[in-house]
């Protein structure tokens, strides 16, 4: 049996405590017994003895991994340091989620992850990061740093990790400045969560690879004109709670056939921007919204060609039921939901 066993459970539990659990995660005291093979502060349960148990333990320091452990739960203690002694036999490990302790960049020995060379996961969250940590390993296929107090992350962070394919970031005081190239050359980059920042642009030089943007609640005032068009591949946007108006979104922007879902609440949009028919959801409550322009979204109103729309959110705007004209409906006959404002 593997770690995605009780998954399901993991979560109930793990909503129970209210705590956050992304990653499959068994509760210790449902391992049985624990093997030769493990720290004394930990538990590797017999029949999954690749797995080391170390969550909410109060540890304050990493216990030596000892070869053959691929998993490593470290969440919920009070580690404050990272030392390369700890990993000197940790070349076989996979995951490691550190979660939720008190970690700073001077707390981390250099090179304190030089022998990890088959890290696939490194989970961060929650700790006291002004900077990314590095170098490391080329296997790396997911990276999350959430909620720490990144202010950059410098380019050549990640370069080579040809196999990445997600990386969280959000709640971080990140600038545009600071990440600057941060992800330039990431073949497999497909989900990037920079939410909760301190972004005044949209982040620049994402691989084509990119499916999956979420920037919102940052400082963001525009899109650049192009932008979509360079993320071939994209399909879910997010970049509600900034500061985007209508001179900061060029014609047609938001006009690429890959997009199924946009997200442009909570801005200062006078007008609906101009969609593709593909999308699928637009969510642009809480703008300046004045006008219902049919246009938006069908390019020939009242003929076949109709909007893939399915919710079409509007309300908290300057428009009323009245406003939405007779032909939208033939237009946005796939959508299930449309909310705008029920009264003057
Ligand atoms: C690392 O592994 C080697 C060989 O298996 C062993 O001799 C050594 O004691 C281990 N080091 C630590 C710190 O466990
Ligand atoms: C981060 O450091 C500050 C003081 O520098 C401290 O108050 C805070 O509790 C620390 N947070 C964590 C998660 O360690
Ligand atoms: C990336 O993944 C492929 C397929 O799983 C694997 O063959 C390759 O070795 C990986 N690259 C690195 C640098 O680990
Ligand atoms: C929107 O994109 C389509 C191609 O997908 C193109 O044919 C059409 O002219 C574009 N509309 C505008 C207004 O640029
Ligand atoms: C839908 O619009 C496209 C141009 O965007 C056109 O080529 C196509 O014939 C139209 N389809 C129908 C059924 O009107
Ligand atoms: C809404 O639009 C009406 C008519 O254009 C205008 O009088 C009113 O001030 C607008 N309200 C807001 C909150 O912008």
């Amino acid at each position: 049996m593997g770690p995605l066993r009780v998954a399901l459970l993991a979560v109930l539990i793990g909503s129970a405590l209210c705590q956050y659990y992304d990653y499959d995660y068994q509760p210790s005291m449902m391992l049985g017994p624990s093997g030769p093979n493990c720290a004394q502060e930990c538990e590797c349960p017999i029949r999954f003895s690749s797995a080391m148990y170390c969550d909410n333990r109060r540890l304050k320091t990493i216990p030596v991994v000892p070869r053959g452990i691929k998993y490593l739960y470290l969440q919920n203690n009070n580690i404050e340091e990272i030392k390369a002694a700890s990993f000197v036999n940790a070349t076989d490990l996979r995951w490691l989620v550190l979660d939720n302790n008190h970690i700073t960049n001077g707390g981390i020995e250099k090179a304190a992850f030089a022998k990890l060379v088959n890290l696939e996961k490194l989970f961060f969250s929650f700790n006291n990061l002004t900077e990314p940590v590095g170098p490391l390993a080329k296997s790396m296929t997911e990276l999350k740093m959430m909620r720490n107090k990144l202010a950059k992350f410098p380019s050549g962070t990640l370069s080579g990790l040809e196999n990445l394919t997600s990386v969280h970031l959000q709640e971080n005081e990140l600038t545009s400045d600071g990440i600057a190239g941060a992800f330039k050359g990431l073949k497999s980059l497909i989900y990037l969560d920079v939410s909760q920042n301190r972004l005044t642009k949209m982040p620049t030089g994402l691989p084509s690879s990119m499916e999956v943007l979420y920037a919102d609640h940052n400082d963001i005032g525009s899109i650049p004109k192009d932008y979509l068009n360079k993320l071939p591949a994209l399909q879910y946007l997010r970049v509600s709670h900034n500061k985007l108006q209508d001179s900061g979104i060029p014609a047609g922007v938001f006009n690429v056939s890959s997009l199924i879902e946009l997200d442009l609440s909570f801005n200062r949009l006078q007008t609906i921007p101009e969609v593709h028919e593909n999308l699928e959801n637009l969510y642009l409550q809480v703008n300046l919204i004045k006008k219902f322009d049919v246009g938006s979204f069908c390019k020939f109103p009242g003929m076949l060609n109709y909007s893939k729309l399915k919710h079409l959110r509007l309300d908290g705007n300057n428009l009323t039921r009245t406003s939405v004209p007779f032909e939208a409906a033939n237009c946005l006959r796939q959508a299930t939901e449309v909310t705008v404002e029920d009264t003057d």
